[in-house]
């Protein structure tokens, strides 16, 4: 692979950065700096380092999201701001795609990623991952309602499989699904005649939101979702 590529590939910047690094002598390969940024290396058994810190490429990349409200999920977008927009400088976009969907006013966890693979297996409909929401609703919810909610409910000619439904407050309910349905939780709402005036997703299988900042970023391994 090209050295510019490998450092581009690495988040060091456009090929335009990482080649005034390359001049400016902060990356060394096998210890040599006179290097051009044309040159071709072996990033399997080549060390590359920027300053003192090895560089080391990673095929696939993960990483959490917490989504804001008013971007769509999606790679690209003729009319909204994406999921993509949010993403800061340090991630590396090549190839990368959000797995499943939030709508554009719900916030929360969204996992990216360029291992295609994984992305096709997490939502494949055999592998239930399970999705925890918070939702709030524009009037409260009886025991009877979650009841509904835990064995199923028709959403438009399709009964939702059983799910873990509680209440967190007046008119706050926490959903598990296992499945990801177009518009599920806001249509399950409806159908114990509700409405969800928010949405937050929580979990996402092992992942978690936890304290993560609205809009926060962070870089994840494989080991962490699966
Ligand atoms: N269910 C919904 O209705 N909306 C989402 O964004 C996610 C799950």
């Amino acid at each position: 692979m090209r050295l510019d590529k490998f450092l581009t590939e690495c988040g060091l910047g456009s090929r335009r950065e990482v080649k005034s690094l390359i001049d400016n002598k902060k990356i060394s390969v096998n210890g040599n700096f006179k290097i051009s940024s044309k040159d071709n290396i072996d990033e399997k058994s080549d060390i590359i380092k920027y300053e003192d810190n090895i560089l080391s490429y990673k095929e696939f990349r993960y990483y959490i999201l917490n989504k804001k409200s008013g971007y769509v999920t999606a790679v690209e977008d003729p009319r909204d701001k994406t999921v993509m927009d949010l993403l800061p400088d340090w991630v590396i976009k090549k190839d990368l795609a959000p797995v499943g969907r939030l709508d554009k006013d719900t916030e929360g966890l969204l996992l990216l990623t360029n291992d295609g693979q994984l992305n096709h297996k997490l939502l494949s409909p055999k592998s239930h991952v399970d999705k925890t929401y918070i939702a709030h609703t524009e009037k409260d919810f009886s025991e009877e309602d979650l009841e509904k909610l835990r064995k199923g409910v028709d959403i438009g000619g399709y009964i939702t499989m059983p799910a873990e439904a509680s209440k967190i407050d007046t008119n706050i309910l926490s959903l598990t699904i296992r499945e990801g349905k177009f518009h599920q939780v806001k249509k399950m709402v409806e159908a114990i005649d509700n409405k969800v005036i928010y949405l937050k997703r929580v979990s996402f299988g092992k992942l978690l939101l936890e304290d993560m900042e609205l809009g926060e970023v962070k870089e994840i391994n494989l080991e962490d979702i699966i």
